[in-house]
């Protein structure tokens, strides 16, 4: 019922010919891969020729932040509208690093959510706690928050256009990933406070990813758990033969 999601996060890497590139050695590998939903999210400069690169193939693109505004006098901003014009039929937003290093609230969080989705964007909401909230027993709490939050006034119809990416911010390029425990522990977690905030029926409908060290080695430990509906992948996305093996989890 929900189709698992695999999302390649490249962050500030890559130029446009290793951005194509990848997605050229990736073709081939990916296959006849039909029944996972595959995107990838390079920078800004490189998500029309990483669209037109992809075309043709099973693999989607997604933008790694976006404004909320349509146009206007925004220096060095872009919006929903121009990220579907360039290609993107994802976005993420609310990565821990842009609210770690670049102000994003809760409340930015939640008017890009929806400007994103009223555009016709899917959004990749990510929420997360820091390695001292978890120690403080504050993981829920601080979860809890980021997702009523970023979530606030959005309807049921629009909620389909949302994916929770929960990524704990310890695990991000740590090496260090949640125990598959921890992990579906807070899905569920999320997962219920969806049917706390909309319904059973969306809550069992709205996809929930995980995020934070995902390899080849580990993913398929934690696309067993029953709340884990994907994987927001960093460093290993980056790589096509070890992507590859991530989008491959089940073959
Ligand atoms: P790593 O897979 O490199 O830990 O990064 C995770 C992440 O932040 C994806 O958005």
């Amino acid at each position: 019922m929900r189709i698992p999601l695999i999302v390649g996060n490249w962050k500030l890497f890559k130029t446009l010919s290793e951005a194509t590139g990848l997605i050229n050695e990736l073709k081939p590998l990916i296959g006849e891969i039909r029944d996972v939903e595959i995107v990838v999210a390079p920078v800004f400069t490189a998500i029309s020729s990483v669209s037109a690169a992809a075309a043709g193939s099973p693999i989607r693109v997604a933008a790694q932040d976006c404004y909320w505004e349509p146009e206007g006098a925004f220096t060095g901003e872009v919006s929903p509208q121009l990220l579907k014009d360039a290609g993107c039929s994802h976005v993420i937003i609310g990565h821990s690093e842009r609210r770690q290093y670049f102000a994003e609230t809760d409340a930015t969080v939640n008017r890009k959510t929806q400007a994103a989705v009223a555009a016709g964007l899917t959004v990749l909401m990510c929420v997360g706690e820091t390695l001292v909230q978890r120690e403080a027993d504050a993981t829920f709490t601080v979860l809890e928050a980021q997702v009523r939050g970023g979530l606030e006034g959005i309807s049921d119809d629009l909620l389909r256009h949302i994916v929770i990416a929960y990524e704990p911010v310890w695990a991000i390029g740590t090496g260090k990933t949640a125990t598959v425990e921890q992990a579906q522990e807070v899905h569920a977690f999320i997962r219920n406070l969806l049917a706390r905030l909309y319904s059973q029926s969306e809550a069992d409908t709205t996809r929930i990813v995980y995020g934070g060290s995902v390899k080849p080695e580990n993913v398929a430990g934690l696309m067993s758990q029953p709340d884990i509906d994907g994987a927001l992948v960093g460093g290993a996305s980056l790589k096509a033969d070890s992507f590859a093996k991530i989008v491959g989890f089940h073959v």
